[in-house]
């Protein structure tokens, strides 16, 4: 392809190499690259974006009015390393005829597992516990010390029994789960699967010992987690979220840790991210907080590269992606 044929594409950070390669190799692209593990500084993506037919973001680069406006008519496609797209401005985009790839299934497995791990972690105090074996705390055996709670005989409720939220119900069975309850926009055919049983969402809040948190960011889930939602939950249970960190009212989930209004909380996802070290959060052993890694195995993000790639190129070329995203 002749120089004044190559179509610009910019990629906000560097990026799993499975993914670069493929790029690489592709001939009609002039690649250019933030080439840092930190975000690139809105500045540079404003300036990076420019003249861009291609455009590669993560979940943290806020693609909006202004970043399409600098790139310029030019701009086709946008192919973001994740599934979750709540960072895009997806009606500016459709209005635009920008296409869209993101990375579905892929992901499901290892954030599923990831949410099982924080569960039990969380329920079961391993944080605290691994904390006391190192600070002297553990004296002896104690009848008492470090009790959590167990998932055999339990009921779980999954808000969004989606990809992932399916996924976790299926890990989360065998544990012994006696009820499966979820919520959504409509029941699904195949919560029957995992014998689910489709619940208004007060009914699931009220009733569960752990509450997982599933769902896409959207305006109805924004905020969804408050003190009204907490102050429903049973003072013996367990909340997790692993979804986006907007669906939970901080604030609120801190007042009702330390109030002992619910028992404990797993966060994969905070708002903002990085969750300052000095966050209230932080302060209490009820809560423990992950830095997003749901999705974080080597060939989980080895593969959502190539796809994230594989679809830049399609949307490129005119052509099919493996993953578009439906607007
Ligand atoms: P899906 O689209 O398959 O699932 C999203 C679910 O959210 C759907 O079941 C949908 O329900 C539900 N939902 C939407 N609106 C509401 C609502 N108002 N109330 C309750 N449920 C609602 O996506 P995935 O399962 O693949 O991913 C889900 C989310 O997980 C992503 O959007 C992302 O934010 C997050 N994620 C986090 C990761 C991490 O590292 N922690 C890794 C990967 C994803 P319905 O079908 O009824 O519309
Ligand atoms: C996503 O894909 O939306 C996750 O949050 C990161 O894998």
């Amino acid at each position: 392809m002749s120089a004044h044929q190559m179509l610009k594409v910019f990629v906000t950070r560097r990026i799993p190499q499975e993914g670069m390669k493929i790029l690489q190799k592709a001939s009609m692209c002039d690649l250019s690259l933030w080439d840092s593990d930190e975000p690139v500084p809105r500045a540079e993506l404003l300036k990076g974006v420019a003249g861009a037919h291609g455009l590669i973001c993560l979940l943290s680069d806020k693609i909006d009015t202004e970043v399409l406006d600098a790139a310029g008519p030019n701009l086709k496609v946008i192919s973001t390393l994740s599934v979750g797209f709540d960072h895009l401005a997806i009606d500016e985009i459709k209005k635009r005829g920008i296409r869209v790839g993101y990375t579905p299934d892929v992901l499901t497995d290892a954030t599923a597992e990831l949410t099982v791990a924080l569960l039990l972690a969380t329920a079961r105090r391993l944080p605290e516990g691994v904390e006391e074996v190192k600070n002297g705390g553990w004296s002896t055996w104690k009848p008492l010390w470090l009790c959590g709670y167990g998932l055999s005989g339990s009921t779980v409720g999954v808000i969004g029994l989606g990809r992932i939220g399916l996924a976790i119900a299926r890990r989360l069975k065998p544990f012994g789960v006696k009820k499966l309850l979820y919520t959504g926009r409509k029941p699904k055919p195949e919560a029957e699967e995992v014998d689910g049983e489709y619940v208004p969402l007060d009914t699931l809040v009220r009733e569960s010992d752990f509450v997982v948190v599933s769902c896409s960011l959207t305006p109805d889930t924004q905020g969804l987690c408050d003190k009204t939602f907490f102050g429903k939950m049973k003072k013996t249970s367990v909340f997790i979220n692993t979804s986006r960190g907007a669906v939970v009212n901080q604030e609120d989930l801190f007042e009702a840790l330390s109030s002992g209004q619910i028992a404990a909380a797993g966060l994969d996802v905070t708002s903002p991210e990085p969750l300052p070290t000095n966050h209230p959060l932080l302060t209490l052993k009820n809560c423990v907080v992950l830095p997003h890694i749901g999705s974080a195995t080597y060939s989980t993000r080895g593969v959502m590269s190539e796809l994230t790639a594989n679809n830049l190129l399609a949307g490129l070329t005119g052509s099919e992606m493996p993953s578009e995203l439906k607007m």
